[in-house]
């Protein structure tokens, strides 16, 4: 007689020997696994962290009593798993994927391990599809693909949230699912990005999973882990295109590095744990493009870094540097200049989003991250000197305005075609005699007249993303026009 074991509701029973703050040692589990999910009494749920012959190492994520010495842990052979579903769209949720926004329970659809394992080369595709942010200076300058992980990283204050934030603002009616993760933050950081999201009606497309510097270590340990599962669902059971926002990877490093001193494990440089590269990578990782028969879709990763005083070298930092696409780094100088946003072309890049970038946008923008760089310099030179020829001053002037064009306000993220138009009229000569103040105005009266005026070439331009002769044709007479009415 065969006897039918299912290991799945098999149960484990252990003792609960140490508490250390978030971390408790149990002893008595023979089974386990890393990430395996356990109750303690009824009252606290965790994840196992570590074990060793003796005991199991267990991380508290969610605690509703006091554990103590001498508990019942029970453990069921299952990885660590969290509720997903269509449901959760339009709704802020924590680490364990319940509600913090007091609307009711979701409705799950499925679960999906937190800890999954990134998808393979062959289940993945080159990038095809460029992620348009709406702000100016990563669409022209750093374009970033769908599936691509980028890094915001600079110091305090310097508009990293900003420009996640926008990006997401910036995907309404894309048909791009927007995940914001906040780790660590404080609850009033958080609900300035919930405000946007009212204001902007992001909820239709957006959700936000958080876990703030109130909430336990684990939690902010493991949110990024479910906000990439959350996105893994979408991205395919839905072939959709996702873009997830991690705010901040530092406090996740500072979780980790604090949860680690607990478990006694070695402090290595800067007094993080050895493994905290590995712990970052294996998230970024997950990010990619999926091959059509897995879906489609695509996952875009944004993590967010705080640099010190600007060093990006710092562990951290160039850990993630090294792990990422790319990065947009906002520098601080710039930001108390009132450069806004703060990017730093010289120490920015986008490794492969420039192959999806539209082909109209390509030639252009090419000149203006050189005409800008040699600006910021000759700048620098004339700023010692009292005098200089009336040829340095024209190309100051020009300078001055190309950096007026690339300023741009929170919230208020710009269509790609208008980038485009905006681009063709500054290089044919739309703000030659302009002063500084006047840019803005200009140029959206320029872009107002194309779009009522000539509005079949703004729609060939998006359909083919190209600058066809009949497209600059257009452009051009219109800019004609323009030039015209203004000189009257
Ligand atoms: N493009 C912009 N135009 C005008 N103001 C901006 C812009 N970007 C950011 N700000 C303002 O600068 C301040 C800092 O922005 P933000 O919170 O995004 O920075 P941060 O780097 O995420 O800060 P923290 O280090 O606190 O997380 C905010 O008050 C924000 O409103
Ligand atoms: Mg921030």
């Amino acid at each position: 007689m065969g006897l039918n074991i299912n290991l799945l509701k098999l149960r484990e029973y252990g003792t609960v020997s140490e508490i250390r703050q978030d971390v408790i040692s149990v002893t008595g589990l023979s089974n386990c696994m890393n990430g395996q999910l356990v109750l303690v009494s009824d009252c606290a749920k965790g994840v196992i962290v570590g074990f060793d012959l003796e005991y199991v190492l267990v991380l508290i994520v969610q605690m509703h009593g006091k554990v103590k010495p001498g508990d019942t842990v029970t453990t069921t052979m299952d990885e660590f798993k969290v509720p997903v579903g269509e449901g959760l769209l339009g709704r802020r949720v924590n680490s364990l994927v319940e509600p913090i926004d007091g609307q009711g329970i979701i409705k799950e659809d499925t679960s999906y391990p937190i800890f999954s394992t990134a998808p393979t080369v062959l289940e993945r595709e080159p990038l095809n599809e460029v992620l348009e942010t709406g702000t100016k200076m990563i669409d022209m300058t750093l374009p970033i693909g769908r599936g691509q992980r980028m890094l915001i990283l600079g110091d305090r204050m310097t508009g990293k949230t900003t420009v996640g934030v926008d990006a997401i603002v910036n995907q309404k009616g894309k048909g791009v699912i927007c995940i914001y993760c906040g780790v660590g933050k404080a609850e009033a950081a958080i609900s300035r990005v919930t405000e946007v999201f009212d204001q902007e009606d992001v909820w239709e497309y957006g959700i936000m999973v958080t876990a703030g510097a109130s909430d336990s270590m684990g939690q902010q340990y493991l949110v990024p882990y479910v906000a990439a599962s959350i996105s893994e669902y979408f991205m395919y059971e839905k072939g959709a295109d996702v873009l997830l926002v991690f705010d901040d990877f530092t406090k996740h490093a500072w979780a980790y590095r604090q949860i680690s001193l607990l478990l006694e494990r070695a402090p290595g440089r800067d007094a993080y744990p050895g493994d905290i590269f590995y712990i970052h990578s294996q998230l970024v990782e997950r990010a990619g493009k999926m091959k059509p028969e897995l879906g489609g879709g695509s996952c875009t990763h944004l993590p967010i870094v705080e640099t010190l005083q600007g060093d990006f070298a710092g562990y951290i930092p160039s850990n993630i540097i090294s792990m990422t696409d790319g990065q947009v780094f906002l520098n601080a100088l710039l930001f108390g200049e009132g450069f806004k946003p703060a990017v730093d072309m010289g120490l920015s890049v986008s490794r492969i989003g420039s192959k999806v970038q539209w082909p109209a946008m390509k030639k252009p923008t090419g000149m203006l991250k050189i005409e800008y760089v040699r600006f910021k310099e000759l700048e620098k030179l004339t700023r010692i000197k009292a005098g200089h020829s009336s040829d340095i001053d024209d190309r100051l002037r020009q300078g001055k305005i190309l950096e007026e064009v690339l300023k741009q306000d929170q919230n208020a993220p710009i269509a790609m075609e208008d980038q485009v138009m905006l681009l063709f009229g500054l290089q044919h000569g739309l703000l030659k005699n302009a002063g500084p103040g006047d840019v803005n105005v200009l140029v959206q009266s320029y872009i107002d007249m194309v779009r009522s005026k000539r509005p079949e070439v703004v729609e060939e331009l998006v359909t083919g993303k190209t600058m066809t002769e009949t497209v600059e044709q257009g452009l051009q007479d219109v800019l004609d026009m323009f030039l015209d009415s203004a000189a009257k």
